[in-house]
């Protein structure tokens, strides 16, 4: 096949494993969000968190407020991984200052019945995004879309909202191991289904964000991180052999090999807490690596982010990288620290 010349930076890399002219592509976790005035602004005017995920307009455009600030090489769709539950029928909430809140778990009660339905304005901001992209000129940013994965998903409608150690889920995955895997196949296709809507509306690369993936012990993991997301991964390349697939398995520590060979991923992203000259020598080789400042050097500043960027940068820039923050951007980061940040890997 001819080469694509004018192929949009994150998509040479993760499609050709090709860096354009040296320059290392680069987009943050929680891009949009409370950290940008201009996003509480809109955030203010939506009323609740959900209903600015649900409004296309709104959503739209504080995905695109990054872009215009920074210039990212992608957008991430404005959403959040909660949606699938409360799509299938459990009771999402979120209480300012206090994160989500979920109604008690019936696994018998969730249902299809108003999933797409729900859903819809979440694929209209997709197409939306494409359009305001292509109008403002981000003509090379590539649209990442995303959900959470199975377990990730799982965590918070067992526990019910945030948790440090997650517990009860662990307690279930290991001790309800049938109903567990019953929960499991069940947002294994309702993350199929949901991504190949956002395929279709026009997202280019998809994130897979895992941010609990560290809790489960080896065995654990293999059942319930490995397995489902190599499920959802098979499904969409079927259908979209060309869609890379990035997967985020925080805190996965010795299990990212494993997770990288055997789930399909294109690119995997590391948390803060991985050596990047071991991810280098050791998952480099067999995809994408994307990461992993610690955002808290972020909200820092100074001389001790530019160090750890430069680290990142020459133990990762060799191979096929994307650079990102370990985890999302803290909202009490200073916007100005980005611009320097962007600096920084110019
Ligand atoms: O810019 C982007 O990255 C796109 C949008 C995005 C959000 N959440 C918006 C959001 C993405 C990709 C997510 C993913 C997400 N959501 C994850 C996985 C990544 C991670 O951070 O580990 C998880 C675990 C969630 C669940 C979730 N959503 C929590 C725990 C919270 C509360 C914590 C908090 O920061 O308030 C949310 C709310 C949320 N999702 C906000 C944003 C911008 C803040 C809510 C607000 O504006 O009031």
């Amino acid at each position: 096949m001819e080469p694509m010349t004018n192929e949009k930076p994150i998509l040479k890399v993760l499609r050709d494993k090709q860096i354009s002219h040296g320059k290392v592509p680069w987009w943050m976790m929680r891009q949009a969000g409370r950290y940008l005035p201009e996003y509480r602004e809109i955030r203010a005017q939506a009323g609740g968190f959900l209903d600015l995920v649900y409004n296309p307009e709104q959503a739209c455009e504080v995905t695109l407020q990054p872009l215009r600030r920074y210039g990212m090489d992608a957008a991430i769709l404005f959403s959040d991984i909660l949606v699938i539950p409360h799509a299938l029928g459990q009771e999402v909430g979120f209480v300012q200052g206090e994160g989500p809140k979920l109604g008690v778990l019936d696994i018998s009660k969730l249902n299809y019945a108003r999933y797409h339905q729900t859903l819809a304005p979440v694929y209209e901001t997709v197409s939306r995004i494409k359009a305001g992209m292509a109008e403002e000129g981000f003509d090379q940013t590539a649209l990442i879309g995303f959900c959470g994965a199975p377990w990730t998903v799982a965590c918070y409608m067992i526990e019910g909202g945030g948790s440090k150690s997650f517990e009860k889920a662990r307690y279930m995955a290991y001790q309800e191991e049938e109903s567990f895997y019953e929960l499991m196949d069940l947002l294994v296709e309702a993350s199929t289904q949901y991504l190949l809507e956002q395929i279709k509306a026009g997202a280019e690369v998809i994130q897979i964000f895992d941010s609990w993936a560290g809790l489960l012990d080896e065995d654990g993991f293999r059942k319930f991180v490995i397995r489902p997301t190599r499920q959802i991964i098979q499904t969409l390349k079927t259908e979209y052999p060309d869609i890379p697939v990035i997967g985020f398995s925080r805190g996965a520590g010795s299990m990212y090999l494993p997770y990288v060979q055997e789930t399909g991923v294109d690119g995997v992203s590391i948390d803060p807490s991985v050596s990047t000259s071991w991810a280098a020598r050791v998952l480099q080789p067999y995809c994408v690596v994307q990461g992993n400042l610690d955002p808290v050097r972020l909200l820092a500043g100074g001389d001790s982010l530019v160090l750890c960027v430069e680290k990142i940068l020459s133990d990762l820039r060799e191979g096929s990288f994307i650079f990102n923050l370990g985890h999302g951007v803290i909202k009490e980061t200073n916007p100005e620290t980005i611009t320097f940040l962007k600096s920084l890997l110019s």
